[in-house]
């Protein structure tokens, strides 16, 4: 990726701002913030806040300590660094606001991201200062994606695909969903994926599959049992996140069974993907294969989620999300069932809308796959 990027998505965002009535945007470390600078910061205890006017080079607040990671930047910014005195930061917060010509005025935000720690800062610096939702303006740019994006998505799923392969071939009785899980890391690793995964993975076996959200445990694999996994990989700060099913020997025929319909769940929603139609069509579509089939009420998640630089990101493949879809947006399709102490089934893929369809970036066999047992 050029660093001319960041400059260009810099501008779309003052563009944006001109639309809306903010006179900047604040932000702490996180997806945002990387997408419109390339620079990783972690979330510390420390305050760091790049400050996007208007008008005008980007406003950073943050610790001395951290003054390597913009001395090499390809864009110009005004940084306002504070020593390890916390008595002192206020006044470079105000130093910086004044800078970037927010004394007052209204100053976009995340919500979901924006700590009280950041916010104490801001508003102890200047009082008068309003503080808005910035999240649709950063939804709009982050979620079409790019040329390179989907790229860099393409290679997460392969690297997940590579890495699932070579693990489920050692999946025998007896090993426990944490081994697996644990081997699965390993595997991404080495196949590739950055050290950052998306999430650790869900491995789950037998009546532990219900729990949509189930985390690894020392449950041991017996013949019999259903093996779900649901893992992604990390390149270039995109994710893939992808959920198959995999059975030791035989199952209970009903778990065959919601398994065909799950896969047939996943297919009528991805055949609905084309621009023009809300989000929620595509909700709709696998939710009507299940409830048809009986087990509506088993299904009691959305259909999937926005995918990118984020795990869950905006659209949101769910019957209250009304989001058109458009070329260039990606999420997963995820349909489910899940029988109380008893299995369930889920399916993943991810998705992009092309200019007249949706293309699967995951192309693993969503058949339940049986694993022969060796004696
Ligand atoms: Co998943
Ligand atoms: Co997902």
């Amino acid at each position: 990726m050029t660093e001319q990027i960041f400059k260009d998505r810099q501008k779309k965002l003052q563009s944006l701002l001109i639309k809306t009535g903010l006179h900047a945007v604040g932000l702490n470390p996180g997806p945002d913030l990387t997408y419109l600078t390339g620079m990783d910061f972690h979330l510390m205890e420390r305050p760091v806040v790049g400050i996007f006017p208007i008008s005008g080079d980007p406003v950073f607040i943050l610790p001395e300590l951290e003054a390597a990671k913009i001395a090499s930047l390809s864009f110009p910014i005004r940084p306002f660094l504070f020593n390890e005195n916390p008595d002192t930061w206020t006044d470079v917060f105000r130093a910086a606001l004044e800078k970037a010509d927010l004394a007052a005025g209204k100053l976009g935000i995340i919500p979901r991201r924006l700590r009280l720690l950041e916010q104490n800062y801001l508003m102890g610096a200047a009082p008068d200062l309003k503080l808005e939702s910035a999240q649709p303006i950063l939804t709009q740019m982050r979620r079409i994606k790019s040329e390179d994006e989907i790229k860099f998505m393409v290679e997460a799923a392969r690297i997940a695909e590579c890495a699932l392969t070579s693990t489920i071939m050692a999946i025998k009785p007896g090993a426990t969903e944490k081994e697996i899980a644990g081997r699965l890391v390993g595997r991404l690793l080495q196949e590739g994926s950055d050290p950052e995964l998306p999430f650790f993975p869900i491995v789950s076996f037998g009546e532990n599959t219900a729990n949509p959200h189930a985390t690894p445990t020392n449950r041991v694999l017996n013949p019999g049992d259903i093996i779900l996994i649901d893992w992604g990989a990390s390149h270039q700060g995109y994710f893939s996140d992808i959920t198959r099913v995999f059975s030791m020997g035989d199952l209970h025929p009903e778990i065959d069974q919601i398994a065909k319909f799950v896969e047939d769940a996943n297919a009528a929603a991805r055949a609905a993907v084309k621009p023009g139609i809300p989000a929620s069509a595509v909700d709709r579509a696998a939710r009507q294969v299940i409830e048809d089939a009986g087990y509506g009420e088993y299904f009691f998640h959305r259909t999937g989620h926005g995918l990118g630089r984020e795990a869950h990101e905006e659209p949101y493949i769910s019957q209250f999300d009304q989001t058109i879809l458009e070329p260039g947006m990606t999420f997963t399709i995820e349909p489910g069932i899940y029988l109380p102490k008893r299995g369930g089934v889920r399916i993943e893929d991810d998705i992009m809308v092309t200019e007249d369809a949706g293309l699967s970036l995951t192309n693993a066999s969503r058949d339940l796959t049986q694993l022969l047992i060796e004696e």
